[in-house]
């Protein structure tokens, strides 16, 4: 992910659920556990579907627990060990240099392995060049590289500005930026560094793995790749009319993919990428009176424009680039003032054509094609609920930012597993028409998703935002969300659904004092404390992770019941925050990346933490889920000093069954400065790809200094590629003894 804007844009009036508890008479009864729902589970051979006994445990996570780590490097737990498969700034192509480390690249980085390595999808490649859904000696890994908030190191001396060099720009912009260099490849590298990158990759003669310089499959998606826009055909027109600008009036393409955080793997085999902070990149200067009514509402919503565009001051700030030229589009695209004549003369849409999910084929050079009916959004990551032949798919997508909202895409069509291998053409059936969902969070344990939908009078008659038309909802799904009540939650962010079950996982990454306070908690959201030890944080600064299950397991269920897998907290935190009973070997905080492996059902969860760095780095834990509803309803004690006063609150959730340390460990400890992101597995489970993303991200700007004082010097100093400069990097974990990792 790398750390947020995480601005509070949602000022809806959507209620908190301690709300709810004051409206209404909350049964104090547990729910009815257990039952519901097992029928349709599957277990798999390895696992039982509810967790199984010890004798299950001590089959499935038999490694030592890591302690905590403050060092500058990856630790593993005994027995396992790891290389590296690329980094920030690799040639895709032997025809351009190595990667000097120095930022001396004279090339714009489009032939390079982007930078802040994310989510990761692993693809085999079939003896016919095409995707295979079984193992085989050759793959393509696609990768998501989210932000340039490291692009200082791109550079020899920094980022410049009005001729200033040794500048570090923040991810999220920074105010009255100066002009940036006029030849352009400061912005270049910058830009393009984004997207994804595809390298083909397999073992070497000695088993290691590699990737592989000059293969036909490595290819480069940046911010400046042309993109297909795909709608239902019933809006297509009016979505169209949403994205027109000057590079296409007709509204039918767009340029580029950025901040790309979590990745999709869909049921056919292609990857999905999800497009997150997006609304950074763009400049609004001050007095954009050109730009309409509705479209100030959506940028302001979306938090392109952080202030009224009428203000004095500047109200949206990006990166610079819009600065290289006034006549190279490749740069104007990113001022969105009205400068034209019309929306068709200028980029005062260019922010419509951004936040969706896009799918690319990783086997094929085919259009990469954003699918506006999964809504317009700060995506997370997506998952797929278990397909079921003859059933529409369900796809559950996380808005990360603070007080945002969990969706579910319902496909119209019907799964019909021939379509595996299908490329483009088949997420065309499947993820251009269908339903959009926002999940409502009960205060009994249940949940419904709200369709967003014209056909609701809450959206059609919303008073905030007049939407004109179903691609209106679709592209505002944000406000359309906030019509109908969805849930405001800490910050979703992965999810991930559990083979044993179908059961469907979504991490909450963290909360601010601002949005949780002890009065502004609901049962989904129930924490609300101080950092126990005063180092780091208020409100939910260790975030959790919530689970639920659709009713009969269906995909196009519209009710479901949760509760809360893990709470995270430091393992002396106290009973009312450490409310999971987490230890030493397993405490953790800011979950983030979440998924489960195919190969052997592990639960792995991913930490891109601010609140516990003071003690350790950033981590990965395996953990063995059980189900929804094993546990209890509990009641949480929250206390926290606002606004100089103690305040205390109790507040009703429902948490899940404790794993303690046999079902929940720490397996991986990152270097300093980065959080853990990203992760994937070869079929047979021996190998974990792993992503290690801006080690050293504290690393100051050289401002007036002559170099830079670097938070961390990993991978150079594990032993790959020239020292010096921190750099993101992809790890091959596997185990000295070649078994299956973490069984
Ligand atoms: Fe890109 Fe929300 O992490
Ligand atoms: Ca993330
Ligand atoms: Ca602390």
């Amino acid at each position: 992910m790398a750390h947020h804007p995480t601005q509070d844009v949602n000022t809806s009036a959507n209620e908190h659920f301690s709300d709810v508890l004051a409206r209404a008479q909350i049964s104090r009864r547990s729910l009815i556990r257990g039952g519901i729902g097992l029928a349709a589970v599957s277990s798999l051979p390895m696992l039982a579907a509810c967790g199984g006994g010890d004798d299950d445990v001590e089959k499935k996570l038999s490694f030592t627990a890591v302690g905590k780590s403050i060092a500058d490097s990856v630790v593993l737990p005994a027995g396992y060990t790891f290389t590296i498969l690329h980094a920030t700034g690799d040639r895709l192509v032997s025809s351009i240099p190595a990667y000097s480390n120095l930022g001396t690249e004279t090339d714009d980085w489009s032939q390079r392995v982007g930078d802040h390595h994310d989510g990761v999808e692993f693809f085999y490649i079939g003896s016919n060049g095409r995707y295979s859904a079984t193992e085989t000696s050759r793959a393509v890994l696609a990768m998501n590289h989210e932000s340039s908030a490291d692009a200082h190191f791109f550079h020899a001396k920094g980022q410049t500005s009005n001729g200033v060099n040794g500048k570090k720009f923040s991810q999220f912009g920074d105010w009255d930026l100066g002009a940036r260099p006029a030849d352009g490849l400061e912005a270049l590298k910058e830009i393009n560094h984004h997207g994804v990158s595809l390298v083909e990759v397999g073992k070497n003669a000695a088993g290691k793995w590699e990737y592989k310089v000059d293969s036909t499959y490595n290819r480069r998606v940046n911010a400046q790749t042309p993109m297909r826009i795909t709608a239902p055909a019933a809006h297509l027109a009016a979505v169209k009319a949403f994205m027109v600008t000057a590079y296409d009036t007709t509204g039918a393409s767009s340029r580029g993919t950025l901040n790309n955080c979590g990745t999709g793997y869909t049921p056919w085999g292609t990857m999905l990428t999800c497009e997150e902070n997006w609304a950074a990149y763009f400049h609004m200067p001050k007095g954009s009176t050109g730009v309409d009514a509705k479209l100030t509402a959506s940028l302001q919503r979306y938090g392109v424009a952080r202030a009224p565009l009428a203000d004095t001051a500047t109200v949206g700030s990006g990166q610079g680039w819009h600065t290289v030229s006034t006549t190279d589009n490749r740069f104007t695209r990113w001022n969105n003032s009205a400068v034209g004549a019309s929306a068709a003369a200028d980029f005062r849409n260019e922010p419509n054509t951004f936040g969706y999910i896009v799918e690319i084929d990783p086997m094929a050079t085919t259009t990469p094609t954003k699918r506006v009916a999964m809504g317009r959004f700060a995506h997370e990551a997506a998952v797929f609920g278990k397909p079921v032949v003859g059933k529409p798919l369900a796809c559950y997508m996380g808005d990360d930012s603070r007080g945002e909202y969990i969706y579910k895409f319902v496909s119209a069509a019907n799964w019909d597993a021939n379509d595996v291998g299908g490329g483009m053409a088949a997420g065309d059936k499947y993820l251009t028409e269908g339903k959009l969902y926002a999940a409502k969070f009960n205060a009994d344990g249940t949940g419904q998703w709200l369709e967003l939908t014209m056909a609701d009078p809450k959206i059609a008659g919303y008073a905030t935002y007049a939407f004109a038309n179903q691609a209106d909802v679709f592209v505002n799904a944000r406000i359309a969300a906030d019509a109908v009540g969805a849930t405001k939650m800490d910050r979703p962010e992965w999810g991930a659904v559990n083979p044993a079950n179908g059961e469907i996982y979504m991490t909450l990454t963290n909360n601010s004092s601002a949005n949780r306070t002890p009065g502004k908690t609901d049962a989904a959201n129930p924490r609300a404390y101080a950092d126990n030890d005063g180092k780091k944080g208020s409100g939910n600064p260790n975030g959790h992770i919530i689970r639920f299950r659709e009713t009969d397991g269906a995909s196009t269920a519209t009710g479901f019941k949760w509760d809360i897998f893990l709470f995270g907290a430091e393992e002396d935190a106290g009973a009312s925050i450490n409310l999971s009973g987490l230890t030493a070997s397993n405490s953790f905080s800011s979950p983030d990346g979440l998924w489960f492996s195919k190969a052997t059902g592990i639960c792995w969860i991913q930490t891109d933490d601010g609140a516990y760095t003071d003690e350790t780095n950033c981590m990965l834990l395996a953990a063995l889920p059980g189900s929804v509803g094993d546990g209890s309803k509990i009641t949480v004690e929250n206390k926290m000093t606002v606004s100089g006063a103690e305040v205390t609150a109790k507040q009703d959730t429902f948490i899940g069954a404790a794993l303690g340390e046999a079902k929940l460990r720490r397996f991986l400890v990152a270097p300093k400065g980065s959080e853990v992101t990203g992760i994937t597995e070869s079929a047979d489970g021996k190998a974990l790809f792993v992503n290690i993303q801006h080690p050293g991200e504290e690393t100051a700007a050289i401002g007036t200094a002559s170099a830079f004082t670097f938070q961390s010097q990993w991978p150079g100093n594990a032993g790959y590629g020239p020292t010096g400069r921190p750099r993101s990097a992809t790890i091959v974990i596997t185990r000295t003894d070649g078994g299956v990792i973490g069984a």
